[in-house]
Order: structure tokens, then C-alpha cells, then sequence
């Protein structure tokens, strides 16, 4: 594998990441999030950097240190990291979403904290919290790009596999339905005993049957692996 400081191949490139999970607010303290740490998104912009790519990091509710060099957008919500990507996306080389992003948020927000007994004629009752889809922000930026043949966009899923197929066919749906050029599958729930740096993903093409198995090993290596593949595949123009 690639030792970091090995390659310059990304030199002169512009590669957009976004990390971290989005939060969806429900009043002025509270909010619908994910666990994501960000870790992973973060490694890979951290990779790219390394290897000479000018590093822009969309970064929705990272609570890590950001080396220098690389540029932060923090962002909370879906909709601001939305903003943020598609605004950027065509300035950009490759861009990766890693970002765990709500696929809903609450209908609607309360200025106010929401109190306890918010009904006065029902003071024990608890309310319902209505929610509405947030966009889809990765095949929006397939869409955008339409017959163009960049920015490189690539994706992310963990996946646990289920009743209806195992990770891998999973990936394979979820890459022909978002249309983007690569898909990292990230197995969920088998390398526990790896503890949590280590990590091991399928990248997925669109296009192609083959799968590029990587690690289990620690985010560092693994975004290494990822990026070989990106500038093996030949899609970068
Ligand atoms: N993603 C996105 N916008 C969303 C949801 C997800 O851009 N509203 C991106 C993620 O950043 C990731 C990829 O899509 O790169 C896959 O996310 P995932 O949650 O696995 O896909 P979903 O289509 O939301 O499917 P699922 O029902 O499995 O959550
Ligand atoms: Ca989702």
C-alpha cells in the first residue's frame, strides 16, 4: 500500500469532503443527530492533503482538530451542508461525501424551547414531532453534473446487510441509484473487535463488477487505499 508522503498524485487537484453528521433542530436547544465522529472523513481529507490535493472539508459538527492547510466549512444541518457542496462542487476535481446526513428533519422549528407540558388542557401529554425528507445531496450533484465527466463524486454507506441482501448487494443498489462514480461500502458491526480506528470498506464502481476489498486497518490506511483507487480509476481528467 501507499505510505503517506510516497505519492504526490493528487498535486495540483481540488478535492471537496464532507464529514460528521447533520443536526436537525427542533427548538433552540435541541436537535435530531447521528453518532458519526467524522473520523473517517476526516482521515481521507487528511490522505488527500498528503498527497498534494488542495482540501476543501465541509465539516457538519466535527469535534476533532483539522490539520493545517487543510480549509473547514463548518456546517450543522442537511440543508446548509447542501448549500455548501453543490455551491462548491464544480470548482472542484473529486468530491466525496462521507458526511452522515439526516434523511429527515422536524417539520417544523419552535423559536421557543418546547416545555414540558406544552398542551395546558392536556398537561401530562407528550408531542409529536412531525418530519419531512431532506434532499438527497449526492444524487443531486450527479444531477447537476449531468453529461460532464467532472467533479469525480463519490459516495459512502455502511452497511449491516439485511432480510433483503447481504452488504454487498446492497452497495450495488445503492450505488445504481445514486448514479455516482464510486461507492466506499463500509461493513458495519464486523470489525468491532478491531476496535473503533480500525475500519475495512468494498469500493464499488459504477460500471464494473469489481470490488476493491480494503483493511480492516485504520482510517489512515484505508483513506490511502481509497484514494489509489480514485487515481487508478482514471476518472480524474
Ligand atoms: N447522502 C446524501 N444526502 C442524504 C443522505 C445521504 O448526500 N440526504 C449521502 C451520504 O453522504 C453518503 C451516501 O449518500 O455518501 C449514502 O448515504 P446513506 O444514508 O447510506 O444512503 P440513503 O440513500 O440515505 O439510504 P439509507 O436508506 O440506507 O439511509
Ligand atoms: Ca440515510
Amino acid at each position: 500500500g501507499t505510505q503517506p508522503g510516497d505519492v504526490r498524485d493528487l498535486e495540483g487537484r481540488r478535492v471537496l469532503v464532507s464529514t460528521g453528521g447533520t443536526r436537525e433542530p427542533l427548538d433552540p436547544v435541541r436537535y435530531l443527530g447521528n453518532r458519526s465522529s467524522g473520523k473517517q472523513g476526516l482521515a481521507l481529507a487528511e490522505a488527500a492533503a498528503v498527497r498534494g490535493a488542495q482540501v476543501t472539508l465541509v465539516a457538519a459538527n466535527l469535534a476533532l482538530p483539522v490539520p493545517e492547510g487543510i480549509t473547514v466549512v463548518p456546517v450543522q444541518t442537511a440543508l446548509e451542508l447542501q448549500a455548501e457542496i453543490s455551491g462548491r462542487a464544480g470548482e472542484h476535481d473529486v468530491v466525496v461525501m462521507v458526511a452522515a446526513v439526516a434523511d429527515f428533519r422536524p417539520a417544523e422549528y419552535t423559536e421557543s424551547k418546547i416545555k414540558k407540558t406544552h398542551d395546558p388542557a392536556d398537561p401530562d401529554a407528550a408531542p409529536t414531532i412531525r418530519l419531512v425528507r431532506n434532499p438527497d445531496i449526492l444524487a443531486g450533484l450527479v444531477a447537476d453534473r449531468g453529461a460532464a465527466s467532472a467533479p469525480v463524486i463519490v459516495g459512502f454507506a455502511a452497511e449491516t446487510g439485511d432480510a433483503t441482501g447481504s452488504v454487498l448487494d446492497l452497495g450495488r443498489a445503492k450505488l445504481a441509484r445514486k448514479g455516482c462514480d464510486l461507492l466506499v461500502v463500509n461493513e458495519v458491526g464486523t470489525d468491532k473487535t478491531f476496535g473503533a480506528d480500525e475500519t475495512s470498506v468494498h469500493v464499488l464502481s459504477r460500471g464494473s463488477d469489481d470490488v476493491v476489498d480494503i483493511g480492516p486497518a485504520s482510517k489512515s490506511v484505508v483513506s490511502h487505499g481509497i484514494w489509489d483507487v480514485v487515481v487508478g480509476s482514471a476518472l480524474i481528467r
